[in-house]
């Protein structure tokens, strides 16, 4: 697959591809990374949701868009793929929650009158979207002002297309070597759950379009957001000791960034005018 040709329609098939696996896998627990380290620091980070009416952007089967709206939230999920709204879709009938779930890419919030949501939260999808900029300002606009963009992405300074580790002779990982940094060629990347999944499982395959920090932070400047807080998280000790492979992460580099961005009352585009 040529890199041009990753469109939102293709990155739809890919994960509607993912799905049936990623919706299995992900609700026995077997994504290890969010169960014990990105989700705990993530939703630590995103504060309390009570009474907020809250979009999930990339809301995938909808595995955190039910601990949204369990921790009080009210909440849309759109997801780019229509399989995960389906899987989405029959958990809540399964299991009511309140939750509302479409198909619709995050760049194109059409489906939403502006400012109707307090919050936008998006876990681990904003870097799987080949059109940032369109999805800064659409959240922008549904977003009412005071309302806020919350959300976790791989670390793109570190999860880079050519990021490797050096490990030593007992397997203990001494270095993270980062390469091609500034390479914005979007790939697919294949890859399983760290967790108790076969090892022959068949991998996910992710289509990825890489960033740097500066491309991120300035998007969302653009769009007129102002940027309130950002969250590199780092496994405990304690973490550390229950689950020794975070120890890389504890010891040598952030795998996840986190932005919490504010709709600023009286909203300033970027070319000055209230
Ligand atoms: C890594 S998964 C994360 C899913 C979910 N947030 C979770 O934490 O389980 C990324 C998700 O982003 C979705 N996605 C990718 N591009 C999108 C877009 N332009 N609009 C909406 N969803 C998109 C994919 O379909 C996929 O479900």
């Amino acid at each position: 697959m040529e890199p041009s040709e990753l469109s939102e329609e293709e990155v739809a098939r890919y994960w509607d591809r993912n799905a049936d696996l990623w919706a299995e896998q992900v609700r026995k627990g077997w994504d290890y990374y969010r169960e014990h380290f990105n989700n705990p620091a993530f939703f630590e980070f995103v504060g309390a949701v009570t009474g907020k009416a809250a979009l999930d952007a990339g809301c995938g089967e909808g595995y955190n868009t039910r601990l949204l709206a369990r921790s009080g939230a009210r909440v849309i999920g759109v997801d780019i793929s229509k399989k995960m709204i389906d899987l989405a879709r029959q958990e809540e009938q399964r299991e009511p929650l309140g939750i509302r779930y479409e198909v619709a890419s995050f760049s194109d919030l059409s489906l939403f009158d502006d400012e109707c949501f307090d919050l936008v939260v998006s876990f681990m999808a904003l870097m799987d979207g080949p059109d940032l900029g369109g999805a800064s300002g659409e959240i922008f606009r549904v977003l009412r002002p005071g309302g806020k963009l919350i959300f976790s992405i791989t670390h793109p300074c570190f999860m880079t297309k050519g990021y490797g580790w050096v490990e030593d002779e007992n397997g203990y990982a001494t270095k993270l070597t980062v390469a091609d940094y500034f390479g914005d060629e979007p790939y697919v990347e294949r890859w399983r759950f760290k967790g108790p999944a076969p090892t022959d499982a068949r991998p996910f395959a992710v289509p990825v379009f890489p960033r740097t920090l500066s491309e991120y932070v300035n998007t969302l400047i653009r769009a007129g957001f102002v940027l309130e807080e950002i969250g590199e998280p780092r496994p405990s000790e304690d973490a550390c000791k229950e689950h020794p492979w975070l120890q890389r992460w504890r010891d040598h580099a952030t795998l996840f960034l986190y932005v919490r961005a504010v709709k600023p009352a009286a909203s300033i585009s970027s070319e000055g005018q209230a």
